[in-house]
Order: structure tokens, then C-alpha cells, then sequence
């Protein structure tokens, strides 16, 4: 049977992943995050203190990283999990820690290019659900189907807070919010692969859909394309 790419693009927390990974799931393809890693390499320069050689000479901090190895490993749900070097780094990334500063990351060229080629690697002949926000226009343009994701401010920083809150971290619905806006801004405002709807995607706005719903729509445009 036909094995596709899809590209699952949009704003920050419009359930990207969970739809993703549900989708890999169903299908049997690979499910990656690409977001985590620009979050992996965030929690690399938080914790090594390399936030300000990132600013002053990125080079040198491409030199680092790259002594590093960001990778995904299966879990026995088949779902995969990022790793830096030996270590499962999938709840630190999840931090406001590294989500206040992962836009900033995201945003310099040199890192992107990085990211961008450890993602075409992967290999998509299994067929791969990858989620993000250049996946449809910078990593596969060739995608078979690219989904746009969007719900308003509001709906996901409560999705965000209801979820960070669940895994015990404090914080203020406030500052939830506000760190989707300034990400929405940056993400769609850099020179760099801006989040952009592509004009072949399909944009859902799930504010007021459940993930089945979701999954009922992707479904058909899925069943559409293995039959062309
Ligand atoms: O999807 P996320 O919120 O975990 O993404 C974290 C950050 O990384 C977000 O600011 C957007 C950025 N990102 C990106 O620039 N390109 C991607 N393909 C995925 C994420």
C-alpha cells in the first residue's frame, strides 16, 4: 500500500501532536515532533548557560550542539521520544523554562538548518506523520497532505495550562496565554521559514472541535489521497 508524508503545520498548542500522533498510530507510519527539537536544543543551551553564545557566536555553538545527538527512540506504545545523547528528554522540554526562550531558538537560520536536515534523514518510506510549523513548506514540500491547524489564544493557552498544570508545574493562566501570543508573533514574523498556511493545506480550526472530529476529517482527505 501507498506510504504518504504528511505535514501537519500550525499555531503553538492547536493539539498538532496529539492528532499526529494518533494519525501514526492508526496508519502504522512514524510519528516526529519537530518542535521538540528546537526544544531539545533550547534545553541544551539553557542548561549548559549557552543562551548568549548562541547571540554572540553561533558557530561555535553549532559546534557544541553537534558533538550532541538528537534522536528519537520508540516507546512500547510505538510512539517516539526524543533524546539528547542518552537521556529521555521529553518532560524537561515541556518546561515554560524552555518554552519562553524556544521561539528565539527557532528563529536563527543556522539552527534551523540543522534541524531541518536531521528531519528529511528520518526515513519516510514507512510513511511519517511530521507536525510543526515549516514541515509543509520548508522540510517536505512535496508532502502528500499538509494540514494547517489554528484555534484562537484563548482556547489553546487553557488547553496549555490545563495540561502543564496536570503535570504539576505553577503557573499563572496569564502568563500561559501570553507566551502563546509573543510565540504566534514570532513564529509567523521571522525571516527564516515563518509559520505560513501553505496554499495547498487544508486549515482546520479546532477551537470548537473534539480530536475525534478532527480525526474524521483527516480521515477522509487520508482515504482520498491512497486512492489517487
Ligand atoms: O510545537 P512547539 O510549540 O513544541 O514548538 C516549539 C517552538 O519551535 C515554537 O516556537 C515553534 C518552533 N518550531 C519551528 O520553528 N519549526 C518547527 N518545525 C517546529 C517548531
Amino acid at each position: 500500500m501507498k506510504k504518504l508524508t504528511i505535514a501537519i503545520d500550525g499555531h503553538a498548542s492547536t493539539g498538532k501532536s496529539s492528532i499526529a500522533k494518533e494519525l501514526a498510530v492508526s496508519l502504522g507510519y512514524t510519528y516526529i515532533n519537530s518542535g521538540s527539537m528546537y526544544r531539545a536544543v533550547t534545553l541544551y543551551a539553557v542548561e549548559n548557560n549557552l543562551m548568549d553564545l548562541i547571540d554572540n557566536n553561533i558557530d561555535q555553538f553549532i559546534n557544541l550542539l553537534n558533538n550532541n545527538k538528537i534522536h528519537f527512540k520508540f516507546n512500547k506504545n510505538l510512539i517516539s521520544e526524543i533524546f539528547l545523547n542518552d537521556r529521555n528528554i521529553e518532560n524537561e522540554i515541556k518546561s515554560l523554562k524552555v518554552s519562553q526562550k524556544v521561539s528565539v531558538v527557532a528563529a536563527i537560520p543556522k539552527i534551523r538548518k540543522e534541524m531541518v536536515k536531521l528531519q528529511r534523514n528520518i526515513d519516510r518510506n514507512k510513511g511519517i506523520v511530521m507536525d510543526g510549523r515549516d514541515i509543509g513548506s520548508v522540510v517536505f514540500p512535496d508532502a502528500d497532505l499538509k494540514l494547517f491547524l489554528t484555534a484562537s489564544p484563548e482556547v489553546r493557552a487553557k488547553r496549555r495550562y490545563n495540561e502543564m498544570v496536570d503535570s504539576g508545574e505553577k503557573v499563572e493562566f496569564h502568563e500561559v496565554l501570553e507566551n502563546i501570543t509573543y510565540r504566534d508573533n514570532l513564529d509567523s514574523t521571522r525571516k527564516d521559514s515563518p509559520l505560513i498556511i501553505q496554499k495547498d493545506a487544508v486549515v482546520i480550526d479546532n477551537s470548537f472541535l473534539s480530536i475525534e472530529d478532527q480525526l474524521l476529517k483527516i480521515s477522509s482527505l487520508i482515504k482520498e489521497k491512497l486512492n489517487n
